[in-house]
């Protein structure tokens, strides 16, 4: 029997026409069931269902899914949106899609680190509203990324990339991480095995580690003071790691030179206080957002989901 499958977001075109291939799909079509009872009504019958960041799967709708489900696969290599441990006492495999969005989002983080430090906000306001004058010698100065050094914390899959892409800007790398990589993966990056020791040696600081309790609002007021004067910050990882009370205050205040932020915390709800802020370059949550790593993702959901039905392991399980 062809399993049922409830994608509870809308995937792109050739993830769909593959999972309609080989999957009885149920789509929450055009994304308009947004609660837990409207989509627990459609995962009536479902054997597996496809999950993605924005809609929670916690534990009260993880409890509520009907006998059936066997198997979560988030659309996504973050799974701060699962209640793992909700799943896990349901029984349920749960996978994710680590790898094919790597180089999407390092390039994403280097697009928020030059957003920032070349002022690229301040130059197409400039140039929208039409208060553009021409060129002058001090005009839109901004801080140059060679010679400098990047901080990196948390040095995994795209920690590792973003340093790559930092590396060919002239960037000297710094970076702080559970453990010390390999010397074969460190190249010529600096360990400091103590995350403060990083914070001082970093004229800017990319944020790449993953959504933990242990991690929440890492970058606070104490931890922002360490920081050089006039320093980048880079989130390209997930909003809860920063204090925005104390990052909005450093931007405010010109401690910080300024900010690429590509997530925030409740998105998409980000505080209203950074869209004031000159010195605030913002994408809205776009790392992985390139039509060939979309595809990926999607096509790794259905690999992991396709083992499970054939009774093998699944290549990407975290639960
Ligand atoms: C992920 O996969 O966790 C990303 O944040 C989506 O771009």
């Amino acid at each position: 029997m062809t399993p049922r499958l409830l994608i509870a977001r809308p995937v792109p075109d050739a993830v769909l026409a593959r999972a309609r291939r080989d999957y009885e799909v149920v789509l929450n079509e055009g994304d308009l069931a947004t609660d837990r009872a409207q989509l627990l009504a459609m995962a009536e019958g479902a054997a597996a269902l496809v999950a993605a960041p924005g809609r929670p799967f916690d534990a009260t709708f993880i409890g509520g899914l009907p006998a059936s489900v066997r198997m979560i696969a988030t659309f996504s290599v973050g799974f701060d949106h699962l209640d793992l441990a909700a799943a896990k006492a349901r029984g349920l495999v749960v996978t994710n899609t680590p790898d094919v969005l790597t180089d999407a989002t390092a390039d994403i983080a280097l697009l928020c680190l030059l957003g920032a430090a070349r002022r690229a906000w301040d130059g197409q306001k400039l140039l929208r509203a039409g208060e553009w004058t021409g060129w002058t010698p001090t005009q839109l100065m901004g801080w140059h990324l060679g010679g400098k050094r990047l901080g990196i914390y948390g040095m995994g899959r795209i920690g590792q990339a973003v340093a790559d892409r930092a590396r060919a800007f002239g960037m000297a790398v710094h970076y702080s991480n559970r453990k010390r990589l390999p010397l074969d993966l460190e190249k010529d990056a600096i360990f400091h095995a103590d995350s403060d020791d990083l914070l001082r040696h970093s004229d800017a600081f990319s944020i790449n580690a993953p959504a933990t309790p242990e991690t929440e609002r890492f970058l606070d007021a104490r931890r922002i003071e360490l920081l050089p004067p006039n320093a980048i910050v880079v989130n390209t990882a997930r909003g809860t790691l920063v204090d925005d009370d104390a990052l909005i205050a450093a931007l405010k205040s010109r401690r910080l030179f300024a900010a690429g932020l590509d997530v925030y915390k409740g998105e998409p709800k980000l505080d209203p206080r950074y869209l004031e802020l000159d010195n605030a370059f913002l994408l809205p949550h776009q790392g992985s957002g390139t039509v060939e790593t979309r595809n990926a993702m999607g096509f790794c959901c259905l690999d992991n989901l396709d083992a499970f039905f054939a009774g093998k392991a699944p290549p990407n399980r975290i639960a």
